[in-house]
């Protein structure tokens, strides 16, 4: 007669067995008969999200992609159910009117309120975006320029006590305290005044938003995971929501204890409880006010300081683009002590090209923008992507094809010297369409005014343990430099050589 022990041994093999079987079933459909199945990609990838887990997780998913791109073409498929493009035909396609953010997006958001980059559909974002886009128009943004140059004037302030004691500026830190003051005072007419108190708390909390974000937004589970192990990272992770809420809410009682006389021009926390009061049913709750403030000063402060940042970093690297900058700043400002006006610097084509260039090399968001193809799939360079399918492009691969641009890690600001319709077609720094970024005014306006005044008056270079292995990205949706710090010199031009850089 059988042993009760032996009865269930044999359940429990049978159930093994018919699990694994299973199992393998569902990794052979995904690879024989899915949809995808006639897309190029790594082999593992076509089964299993593991390979871009792995690769995002490390900071790396952007790389990674790219080099699977060279191996396997223009459309990849980099997970079972994700299709990435590097081909110019597929950006209108894909950031058009047509389709919507994948779910990964839904991770923006506070609380239970989105942010207006976590909103899916093209819809409900243009209605959010209305309330918001007319504080970043060019119009009203060149009214904001002595605000931005007030906040600069602190900058420099510092430039010159670090200069005068012979000390690296961390660039890193530095540039986020300044765009963030500019930031917040332009769109809620606040002075928050992070110069002032080398506070890196708010830098930190952005650091834990960008990682939960980037990799609890396609990958859903790590969090609950995380949480589950009681991780510390965990904690870091939910905390950063309410400590960067804090300086929103800061911000939002400020703003309400101003009388209206104390504000000298209409920001964006005016327009909205404009909007508001005269539409109730529509505007903003609260709560979405919040979110939003977050979300500018998140998404508005770590991206533009990045670019200053690296950019400054390949100046100091680069002496003779860093002269010729110099140069021309020097021959349109030949008295030292004239104001630099947006409206000059914006004419100079040598400080444009080293904007763009920063911008290329170094998109801030340089990563996978996910989104659906709509009913009816997309056609992209000669490949049907169906229905359904999360699909996206990485401008960090548009802005290294060497056909569009040659040369493609060189930093080379003459190259924007009369551009081709590719290379602008390919420039996704802000992304395209109708998702793409609001604050690109804003952005292009700071990098100018910055990078004006800064190269006017001084020169930048590294200190030892800046170095290219140190700056290299780290990518968790936002890049960052590897070792987390940027330590340049900035020394004054003397007076004399002012004059003749
Ligand atoms: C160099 C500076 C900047 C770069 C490179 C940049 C880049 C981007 C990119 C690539 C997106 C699209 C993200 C996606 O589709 O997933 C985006 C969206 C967005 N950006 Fe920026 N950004 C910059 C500065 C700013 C500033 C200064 C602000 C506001 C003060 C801002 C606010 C936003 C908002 C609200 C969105 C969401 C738009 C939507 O989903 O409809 N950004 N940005």
């Amino acid at each position: 007669m059988l042993g009760l022990g032996t009865v269930y041994g044999d359940w429990a093999s049978l159930t093994l067995s018919s699990f694994v079987f299973l199992a393998l079933l569902t990794l052979a459909s995904r690879y024989f008969l899915g949809s995808l199945k006639h897309i190029p990609g790594p082999f593992v990838a076509k089964f299993s999200s593991l390979p871009l887990f792995y690769q995002a997780w490390h900071g790396n998913r952007v790389f990674w992609i790219m080099e699977q791109h060279r191996r396997y073409g223009p459309v990849i498929r980099i997970a079972p159910d994700k299709v990435c493009v590097a081909s110019s035909d597929g950006i209108k396609k894909i950031y058009g009117t047509k389709t919507a953010k994948s779910e990964a997006y839904s991770t923006f958001r506070y609380h239970d309120v989105k942010m207006c980059i976590g909103l899916l559909d093209v819809k409900s974002a243009h209605q959010r975006r209305k309330g918001l886009l007319p504080a970043f128009s060019r119009q009203n943004l060149v009214e904001m320029e002595p605000v931005i140059r007030g906040h600069l004037q602190s900058f420099l302030h510092w430039l010159q006590v670090f200069d005068r004691r012979n000390v690296p500026v961390d660039a890193f830190k530095w540039f986020r305290y300044l765009t963030f003051d500019v930031v917040a005072d332009i769109s809620f007419g606040q002075k928050i005044g992070m110069l002032d108190g080398d506070d890196s708390h708010f830098i930190q909390q952005v650091e834990y938003r960008n990682k939960r974000n980037s990799l609890n937004g396609p990958f859903p589970f790590i969090l609950p995971v995380l949480r589950l192990l009681r991780s510390d990272t965990a904690k870091h992770w939910m905390e950063a929501d309410e400590e960067i809420a804090k300086y929103a809410i800061r911000a939002k009682e400020g703003w309400s204890k101003s009388e209206n006389q104390d504000r000298p021009r209409v920001d964006i926390l005016a327009r909205l409880e404009e909007a508001r009061t005269l539409n109730p049913e529509n505007g903003l709750s609260d709560k979405e006010i919040i979110a939003e403030m977050m979300e500018i000063l998140n998404a508005g402060s770590d991206t533009t300081a990045n670019t200053a940042m690296f950019a400054c970093f390949e100046l100091a690297c680069r002496p003779e683009v860093q002269k010729a900058l110099q140069q021309e700043l020097h021959d349109a400002f030949p008295d030292p002590t004239e104001p630099l006006l947006l409206e000059k610097l914006e004419r100079l084509p040598y400080l444009d090209g080293v904007c763009r260039e920063g911008l290329r090399l170094h998109a801030p968001i340089p990563s996978y923008l996910e989104r659906v193809a709509p009913p009816g799939g997309l056609e992209i360079s000669g490949c049907f992507i169906p229905a359904g399918t999360k699909v996206g492009m990485q401008s960090y691969t548009n802005h290294r094809n060497p056909t569009v641009y040659p040369q493609p890690e060189e930093f080379i600001p003459d190259r924007w010297n009369g551009p081709t319709p590719e290379m602008k077609l390919n420039f996704l720094p802000f992304s395209a369409g109708p998702r793409a970024c609001i604050g690109l005014n804003l952005a292009n306006m700071q990098l100018r005014i910055h990078l004006g005044h800064i190269f006017r008056k001084y020169s930048v270079h590294c200190a030892e343990d800046t170095t290219r292995a140190s700056m290299r990205h780290v990518e968790f949706f936002a890049i960052r430099p590897k070792s987390g710090t940027c330590n340049l010199y900035f020394r004054q031009i003397e007076q004399q050589e002012q004059k003749c850089v």
